[in-house]
């Protein structure tokens, strides 16, 4: 069975990314880093500002689904800035004390990324509190009259969390950042400029149409259009001339399955589902996650944005309903009335929080 984890176009890192998108083929500039203008040119004016001021920069929150750079614009901003880039995760933080270790050791406007910050414990979380407010750690040590407090002074740094979920992080946590930011996902030109970009590191040609087609089935994610490149770039001088051609490049979505619109077997599972055993929806998550074997996070997190944003899948109040695209794209018949109009869009829901 396909599962998530070894899913082709799954936004989350997986260890292969290493190589090629993670290390190598990550821009370095904020001049060089495609898209989310959005945020960008917000983040340049702060760095100028932090800069002429000779102080750190704000505090900055990135949230959005995975695999849109946010590890990437945190490095960079690091570097901007010209300090150094120490990047760790919530989950990777155990205890309170990995955290204050951490803190610790860090200089003058360094840059601490922490990655799935929504995921932190509540005693590291508490930690943060006074490190970003007031640049020192506060912790009691101990229980009962032998308890002791102790007050640690920090260096001055900027603390860069990602979250692909903004809603779930406490609301003192969300306070303390000066700086929050939305990641969007890429439109199909922006993530043809950033193949483009790569193949050109990796030193592979690649027709103008190919990198229409592999932008096209990217999921709106850079992390995806960087591996689909990768398995293309194995494929072309195998099969073809050793240039990527539109021959070569559907040949390799066929062969991973990978379909017109960037689905693979999951997301189709979830569609069919929601088509076949409920009519269309509107069906709970959980149901969704109970069936498919996947746990309701991964779902909501991974898989729901890009159907979302293709326009197959919508969340509404009573349930998730699929589209009448979703029913075409399966090469099914919708029903003549449609569903997805009777159920009123959830819109927390739709805006990913
Ligand atoms: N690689 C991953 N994300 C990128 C981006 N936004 N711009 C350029 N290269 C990237």
């Amino acid at each position: 069975m396909d599962t998530y984890d070894n899913r082709m176009t799954a936004p989350t890192r997986l260890d292969t990314d290493e190589e090629y998108s993670e290390l190598n083929l990550r821009p370095r500039k904020l001049s060089e880093y495609i898209g989310q203008r959005n945020v960008t040119d917000n983040l340049k004016v702060f760095i100028d500002a932090a800069q002429l001021r000779g102080e750190p920069l704000d505090h900055v929150l990135f949230y959005g689904p995975p695999g849109l750079g946010k590890t990437t614009l945190a490095g960079i901003i690091a570097a901007e800035l010209g300090v150094d880039l120490r990047i760790t995760s919530g989950p990777a933080i155990e205890r309170a004390g990995d955290l204050a270790a951490i803190l610790t050791n860090l200089n003058e406007k360094d840059v601490l990324f922490i990655d799935e910050i929504h995921r932190l414990n509540r005693s590291a979380e508490e930690i943060l509190y006074s490190a970003m407010e007031d640049y020192e750690i506060a912790m009691v040590v101990g229980k009962g009259p032998s308890a002791k407090s102790y007050r640690i002074d920090l260096a001055k740094f900027t603390l860069i969390g990602a979250t692909t979920r903004a809603g779930s992080l406490s609301a003192p946590l969300r306070d303390r950042f000066g700086i929050i930011s939305k990641f969007e996902m890429y439109e199909p030109e922006e993530l043809a400029e950033i193949i483009r970009r790569s193949a050109k590191l990796l030193g592979i040609g690649i027709d103008t149409e190919s990198l229409a087609e592999l932008a096209l089935r990217s999921r709106g994610t850079p992390r995806v259009a960087n591996r689909l490149l990768k398995r293309v770039r194995e494929f072309a001088p195998v099969r073809g001339s050793g240039v990527i051609d539109r021959e070569i490049t559907d040949e390799t979505l066929r062969s991973l399955g990978i379909d017109a619109m960037g689905l693979e077997g999951l997301d189709r599972d979830i569609l069919r589902l929601i088509i076949d055993k409920f009519s269309g929806g509107p069906v709970g998550i959980d149901t969704i996650a109970a069936a498919i074997g996947e746990e309701r996070v991964t779902i909501e997190d991974v898989y729901e944005p890009y159907l979302m944003q293709a326009g197959f899948l919508h969340r509404t109040k009573q349930g998730r309903v699929a589209s009448r695209d979703a029913w075409l794209h399966l090469g099914l018949t919708p029903p003549e009335t449609d569903t997805q109009l009777s159920f009123e869009v959830d819109a927390t829901d739709e805006a990913g929080e």
